[in-house]
């Protein structure tokens, strides 16, 4: 505790700072390979309208509660529940399942990030270049179902994100994700401009912007959902951990108003650049999960300079990506490392290794481990289930909860207004009265009706 107290804690540093970690976090492969998949899967824009209606109403106020606890502690997020809590409570329960529900997400992200980074280098190489889904098809099979290749590039992901943390929070998470963010920017707004000069591109954009209705249906709704969730970092214990590194000036709704605003665009953005160049080729936009890997080098193949495109394409992924993984390995790394008085270096080199364990069992599912499934899954995608479609949303009706019930109107309305300096008093109570009693049914709803329960 003294040593605690001696030692200044880390944390943002700048305002942009703050503005480009916390988006480096929400935007990651949710925005490039999941939306862009699932809108086309789930009918277009329909799914898009849902989307954002679940983004409004429940991602955005825990969000904002997440960010605030994590700020008023001060500390990693299993402390930080216990600080806030009644004695002896056991909330901080909900944080351990946020670094249990980290470190699942971690083990499968790493392996998708892993085939972005090695996309990068094979489009520089250009062996990915066929016009022939075939042929494109058969090269990510090949990548996937070799072992080596498999492990090779997820250790080169965890190198890389380990890399960034052992640089700690100002110097490495905030300076990284202040450089990464506008170059991402300008790729995919380069790559949107591209796509929409395609001939028949307007095809692409109808789909995206043109509701069909008919579409929604209740697993519509559920995976709208659970992207809005996946999408903003919450319900996992992310925001409360980057809450606790926010500067106490910082204007918390409205950050998180900019944060979820910018991913959106960063996902329609992703689309424009997406959509018009898949139609424009005569592509279907329903492939799925392989839309990224398989679709797109194909789509890109038939373009002028389609290498230079592809590679842009895979950089601006990774670059998403990084941003999205050093907030998710930031949360057990702070936590043990805060929590148990471990040295930051040596916890994040443990929980390297740790992820090279679990992840492999994921990395491998395409391989040596095909036919390992437990409850009747692979490890891929048990570990997607159970991080995903329960741990989340369960972290978001605990934390709505918490919030609503618990720690009450007064405290949270007063740690938003940053000791009174902000006058936004009507706003805290539209979003408090959301977490009390709108968040945590909905979210329950959704999550039993995915769960098949009805
Ligand atoms: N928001 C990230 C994405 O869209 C994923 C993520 C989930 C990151 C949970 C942190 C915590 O890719």
């Amino acid at each position: 505790m003294t040593q605690e107290k001696k030692k200044a804690r880390d944390g943002f540093s700048s305002s942009f700072g703050v503005l480009a970690a916390t988006l480096g976090s929400a935007v990651g492969l949710g925005n490039i390979w999941l939306f862009p998949y699932l809108t086309g899967s789930s009918g277009g824009a329909g799914f898009l309208i849902v989307y954002l209606a679940a983004t409004l109403l429940v991602g955005l106020p825990v969000m904002i509660s997440e960010i605030t606890l994590g700020r008023q502690a001060k500390a990693d997020a299993v402390s930080a529940m216990i600080k806030l809590a009644p004695k002896g409570r056991p909330w901080w329960l909900v944080s351990v399942f946020g670094v249990l529900a980290a470190l699942m997400i971690m083990a499968f992200y790493t392996e998708v990030a892993g085939w972005v980074f090695a996309y990068v280098f094979k489009a520089i190489g250009g062996s990915l270049l066929s016009t022939d889904p075939k042929v494109t098809s058969a090269a990510f099979d090949s990548m996937v179902s070799d072992p080596v290749q498999a492990l090779v590039w997820q250790w080169v992901v965890l190198v890389v994100i380990g890399g960034i943390l052992l640089m700690g929070v100002s110097k490495g998470i905030e300076a990284v994700t202040k450089r990464l963010m506008p170059l991402l920017f300008l790729l995919l707004i380069v790559l949107g401009v591209r796509s929409l000069m395609l001939p028949g591109a307007a095809a692409g954009i109808n789909f995206l912007f043109h509701p069909d209705f008919s579409k929604i249906t209740a697993q519509v709704l559920l995976s709208a959902m659970g992207l809005a969730f996946f999408k903003l970092s919450i319900g996992m214990a992310t925001m409360m951990t980057y809450g606790s590194y926010f500067r106490d000036d910082q204007n918390i709704p409205v950050t998180a108003f900019r944060v979820m605003s910018a991913d959106l665009f960063v996902s329609l953005l992703a689309g424009i650049a997406i959509f018009p160049a898949v139609f424009a080729y005569g592509f279907a936009p329903g492939s799925g999960p392989k839309l990224l890997f398989i679709t797109i080098p194909a789509v890109f193949a038939n373009m002028p300079f389609g290498n230079v495109f592809m590679v842009a394409f895979f950089l601006l992924a990774s670059i998403a990506a990084i941003g999205a993984m050093l907030s998710l390995l930031e949360v057990p790394v702070s936590v043990m490392s805060e929590r148990f008085g471990w040295k930051r270096p040596a916890t994040t080199v443990l929980n390297l290794v740790l992820l090279a364990v679990l992840g492999s069992g994921c990395a491998l599912s395409a391989s040596l481990t095909s036919d390992v499934e437990l409850f009747g899954m692979t490890l891929f995608d048990l570990f997607d289930f159970v991080s995903t479609k329960l741990l989340m949303p369960i972290g978001g009706i605990a934390l709505s909860l918490f919030v609503g019930w618990v720690w009450g109107r007064d405290r949270f309305a007063a740690a938003l207004s940053n000791g009174g300096t902000l006058d936004n008093g009507r706003l805290v109570g539209v979003v408090y009265t959301v977490l009390r009693y709108v968040s945590p049914l909905l979210i329950l709803v959704v999550m039993l009706k995915g769960l098949g329960v009805f």
